[in-house]
């Protein structure tokens, strides 16, 4: 342990999340503070945020009216129930979040987390195919390397091997899964969509052949997976997963819980790829991470037939205690808000150019095999050392913390995701830092 891990606090009672514990609390990073695009190390440095957070701080770090929104609320009315009851910010922020869902997909579901926005979209799908009588739908198909979160249901549609293998034989029964759209020998160093891959998606019509179509509930991708390492799904990929999924009455599920709120430069995916999934998922960015809170938005079809299908009484026997928590919905209230005024999502839309530029730069540097971007996410793939797969990226990582930058790692890929309210400056240290970084790890 290093003298300031000894001097701390004890570590040893939080078993921390997705961590290398062992390794953590031997060298410690803390986070203490954090304003706008920056953080404040426990030791007092600036490190800027290169990840916003967890790709979910888009508005940037303690936004006043977000903070203001978030204490106030607190003091009015701590909690009170969605169940049978109900309050006003819960009703405000889904109105205010369906101002900005595409299509019709207007009726808003509320949760706590990626994972339980997951969970709930897929059980919508198996109750919406129950309700107009085809309740023998209930297989879904989900993406090799795709990440929907840590509930048995998204561990189950998630394709990340390390996230299975400990449970993998609990996962839900009736569960296939397409292939992932990377390809590095075709596709190397794309500049937003690759051109190739799009056939892909045809992929789907091989497992409606060999499951039948009347067995499948639901499809769900990322339309541009992230945590696995930012795959962009090839041109005209995700349209013909559309087309697939209407021909067989197969319901497509978007999982924006990374691309939600601007990250693309547009309030969803949806609307910059111009493909309106069925259902649609959100957390992180919804109200700015500043309290736990997700969603889904469902189409009115989806909506109605659930609604209406079912005897009078409660419809959906779903929800949480939590759902629609009076503090996350104000501070949802408050973000929403704060992305019109600033207009936030057409900022990232101006500064992607830049990323885009500053990113690429960076082909050659040492390691670089490939990099991908859209929007304002990125992902540099690094060769991995022999016999140590994801070494490289994570000593990568911790220079860079070491050198004041917030990067995330995934395997041996670095992946970044700054606030939209980045300025090009910062884009520019970004990646100096991890060129200088580079130059540095063996
Ligand atoms: C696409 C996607 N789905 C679901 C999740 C899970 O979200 P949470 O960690 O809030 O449960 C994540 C988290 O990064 C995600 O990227």
């Amino acid at each position: 342990m290093n003298d300031r891990a000894a001097s701390m606090q004890d570590l040893s009672a939080f078993w921390m999340p997705f961590t290398a514990n062992r390794q953590f609390k031997s060298a410690p990073r803390l986070l203490a503070k954090a304003k706008g695009m920056y953080y404040t190390s426990d030791d007092g440095r600036r490190i800027l945020d290169g990840t916003a957070g967890l790709w979910c701080v888009n508005a940037g770090h303690c936004r006043d009216e977000i903070v203001a929104a978030v204490q106030a609320q607190a003091a009015e009315m701590d909690f009170a129930p969605t169940f049978q009851m109900g309050h006003p910010k819960a009703f405000e922020a889904a109105t205010k979040i369906a101002k900005h869902t595409p299509g019709d997909l207007k009726h808003i579901f509320f949760v706590n987390s990626g994972s339980e926005a997951v969970d709930t979209a897929l059980k919508i799908a198996l109750a919406y195919h129950r309700a107009r009588g085809e309740g023998q739908r209930t297989r879904f198909i989900g993406r090799e390397r795709a990440y929907h979160g840590v509930g048995f249901g998204g561990t189950s549609v998630g394709g990340i091997p390390a996230n299975r293998k400990a449970y993998s034989g609990a996962m839900l029964p009736a569960v296939d899964h397409l292939p992932h759209t990377l390809n590095i020998k075709e596709a190397a160093y794309s500049k937003g969509q690759p051109a190739w891959g799009a056939h892909l998606a045809d992929e789907l019509e091989r497992l409606v052949t060999l499951h039948d179509a009347s067995t499948i509930a639901a499809v769900i991708v990322e339309p541009v997976a992230g945590s696995t390492g930012v795959l962009v799904p090839p041109q005209g990929y995700l349209q013909r997963l559309r087309e697939i999924c209407d021909k067989h009455g197969i319901l497509l599920i978007f999982d924006e819980v990374i691309t939600g709120w601007g990250r693309l430069g547009t309030p969803f995916a949806a609307q910059f790829f111009n493909v309106t999934p069925d259902l649609l998922t959100m957390a992180k960015g919804t109200n700015n991470a500043a309290a736990p809170m997700g969603a889904v938005a469902a189409s009115k079809r989806i909506h109605d037939t659930v609604i209406n299908g079912a005897p009078a009484g409660i419809e959906l026997f779903h929800g949480y205690t939590y759902s629609g928590h009076p503090i996350a919905a104000a501070a949802a209230c408050a973000t929403i808000d704060l992305y019109e005024r600033e207009q936030i999502f057409a900022r990232a839309a101006k500064m992607a150019p830049v990323f885009e530029e500053a990113i690429h730069a960076l082909r050659g540097t040492r390691h670089v095999i490939d990099i991908r971007n859209i929007g304002l996410i990125g992902g540099i793939e690094l060769a991995s050392r022999d016999g140590a797969p994801g070494a490289r990226a994570y000593d990568a990582f911790v220079r860079c913390f070491q050198k004041g930058v917030l990067v995330r790692m995934a395997g041996d890929i670095l992946a970044f995701s700054p606030p939209l309210i980045i300025e090009a400056e910062q884009i520019a240290e970004l990646f100096k830092t991890v060129g200088e970084v580079l130059n540095e790890v063996d």
